[in-house]
């Protein structure tokens, strides 16, 4: 008996904040009912400058995946931030105290890709008094546009980060967390840490956490 109420106990504290470890993690669907009206959202959107390091829920990691560039049309594959040419060029990568992750949009799914705490990668030459407990890094692979100049490719893909940044934003907004679109973050090391290829340029990233008071 007092093995079933340890297990149940274990089980609840693991359910409730997900497995926090080197492994991919299943996200929920998301929840579409939640959060401020679209105009209530513009009122409120604001950068923040303090963090609280609380690690978010699954639901919430997961709402807010989806609104970053999650699939909202499956007939078409096509995602809640539009794309130059739908060329899908962002990729969100997710920093967590227990690792690194790409967002698979059609699997619903953070694939692990770096075991370890390496959000200070993020953080770059800024730095946090205190550690969001999540930065969403957007890297545009410039090789999904099928146009021939490179300038143009890398103008492209800042727009499309801008956007994929303000759908962070917005949503943070609207659900009541806090965020702030950022261009510094240490490039070589995030570079080295993803293995990304020579197409792949890290354009910015969004520190995610609740709202400190
Ligand atoms: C493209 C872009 C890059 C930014 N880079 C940084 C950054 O590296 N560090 C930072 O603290 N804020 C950064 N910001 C946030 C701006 O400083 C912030 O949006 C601006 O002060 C206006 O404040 P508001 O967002 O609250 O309206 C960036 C914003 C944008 C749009």
């Amino acid at each position: 008996m007092k093995k079933l109420i340890i297990y149940i106990c274990f089980a609840s504290i693991v359910g409730h904040s997900f497995a926090q470890d080197s492994k991919s993690i299943k996200l929920n669907a998301p929840d579409t009912t939640r959060g401020l009206p679209v105009m209530k959202a513009l009122a409120s959107r604001a950068s923040a400058s303090k963090w609280d390091t609380t690690s978010l829920k699954l639901q919430d990691l997961s709402d807010l995946l989806w609104a970053t560039d999650g699939i909202n049309r499956a007939s078409n594959g096509k995602r809640t931030a539009p794309s130059a040419m739908n060329a899908q060029d962002i990729d969100v990568y997710v920093f967590l105290k227990s690792g690194a992750y790409l967002y698979d949009a059609t699997k619903n799914t953070l694939n692990f890709i770096a075991a370890g705490d390496n959000r200070s990668m993020c953080a770059g030459k800024q730095g946090f008094a205190s550690m969001p407990p999540v930065f969403c890094v957007l890297i545009s692979d410039i090789s999904k546009f099928k146009i021939s100049s490179d300038s143009i490719k890398l103008i492209l893909a800042a727009e499309d980060a801008g956007i994929v940044s303000e759908n962070i934003s917005l949503f943070c907004a609207g659900v009541g967390f806090s965020t702030r679109p950022r261009a510094t973050m240490d490039d070589k090391k995030l570079s080295d840490l993803l293995k990304l290829k020579a197409t792949q340029h890290p354009m910015l990233n969004n520190p995610v956490c609740y709202k400190k008071d």
